[in-house]
């Protein structure tokens, strides 16, 4: 294990102003995404899709690392350059997901566990081969009001985030650990904080336990946010508020960087939200992004897969890179949505 190396490209990731844009969907999932736009998810419209994303001039400015899939990383631009090429040569770290997606937990009904740890070793060090410098693993906890998540589903998760994690950096390969509490349910916020400190104790006791090496992985957890089918949703700054104190709570300021996921939230809440804790002042690590859907939805609602509409596509995914690049700051309003 290569510290310095980890380190450094960690830190690259959530230098000034940068976050990661998460376009690693699985193939089941940009289905999905692409069905929305009336899109058919050949082969040759996701890698389309994702060169045009890849491409956006300007976008290193603010975005640090992309993540993307298997599939993806094999695949190059329309002239042959291989995506992590292009990726790496405009100083954007290319990085994959290695998880193979959450799955029900056995004995355990309604709580899910990630799986892929299986042959995980020798796939990181061909993705590594392959041009990739970091890699990504979800683990997915939901909450209802019938006892889940369970304890026991907490730990299988956490236990295999930080088996992945120490994997990773044996190669030297930068973890994201991403330990995501779903937004789904009807609690309300002081719920969610609950579940949020539980798992985010128990993810660092557990890469505590597996000799991980914080100054060399990502953190990227959900929001402190009500359920979307709570009456009663937080305010910006409720939900600033609450996030902040979980994770100074549970976060070791060891951790370079903290990347929130987008969750399901709009475009403009998920940017409201991270500007609104880094307004409140200095925390012992970067707070950034690592959205998937509160970047990419209105690239997708721009480009419709119509060829024609590639500049617009590209011009939308620009201004929410440099909108949530002015967020890492503390310095966007609101009313910048609506300016040119
Ligand atoms: P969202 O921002 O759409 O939640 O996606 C982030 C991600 O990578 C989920 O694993």
């Amino acid at each position: 294990m290569n510290i310095d190396e980890l380190k450094s490209v960690a830190n690259a990731i959530v230098a000034k102003q940068k976050g990661v844009l998460a376009a690693d969907e699985s193939n089941p999932t940009i289905k999905k995404r692409l069905a929305a736009v009336n899109v058919e998810s050949t082969e040759e419209n996701r890698r389309r899709y994702r060169e045009i994303l890849f491409t956006t001039d300007g976008i290193e400015r603010y975005v640090g690392g992309v993540i993307v899939f298997d599939e993806t990383l094999r695949q190059s631009t329309r002239d042959g350059v291989p995506f992590a090429k292009l990726l790496a040569g405009r100083g954007i770290v290319p990085g994959i997901k290695v998880d193979k997606g959450a799955k029900p937990l056995a004995l355990f009904p309604g709580n899910k566990v990630t799986e892929g740890l299986d042959g995980l070793r020798d796939r990181l060090a061909e993705y590594r081969q392959l041009g990739a410098q970091f890699a990504k693993w979800r683990a997915v906890i939901d909450i209802n009001e019938h006892g889940i998540p369970s304890p026991y589903a907490i730990h299988a998760n956490v236990h295999a985030l930080a088996r992945y994690a120490a994997l990773c950096q044996e190669v030297d390969l930068v973890p994201i650990v991403e330990p995501e509490v779903l937004m789904d349910g009807a609690h309300d916020i002081a719920r969610c904080e609950e579940v949020t400190s539980w798992v985010l104790e128990a993810v660092f006791n557990e890469l505590d336990a597996h000799r991980v090496v914080l100054e060399g992985m990502l953190l990227k957890p959900n929001m402190v946010i009500a359920g979307k089918k709570s009456p009663r949703q937080a305010s910006v700054h409720e939900v600033a508020e609450a996030t902040l104190r979980c994770l100074r709570r549970y976060v070791p300021a060891a951790v370079p960087g903290i990347v929130f996921l987008s969750g399901g939230q709009s475009a403009e809440d998920a940017t409201d939200h991270l500007n609104a804790m880094n307004a409140i002042g200095p925390q012992p690590w970067q707070l950034s992004f690592s959205y998937g859907r509160a970047l990419q939805a209105p690239v997708l609602t721009a480009w419709q897969g119509q060829e024609s509409h590639a500049a617009a596509a590209q011009q939308a995914l620009l201004k929410r890179c440099r909108l949530n690049g002015l967020a890492r700051d503390g310095k966007y309003a609101r009313a910048m949505e609506t300016a040119a």
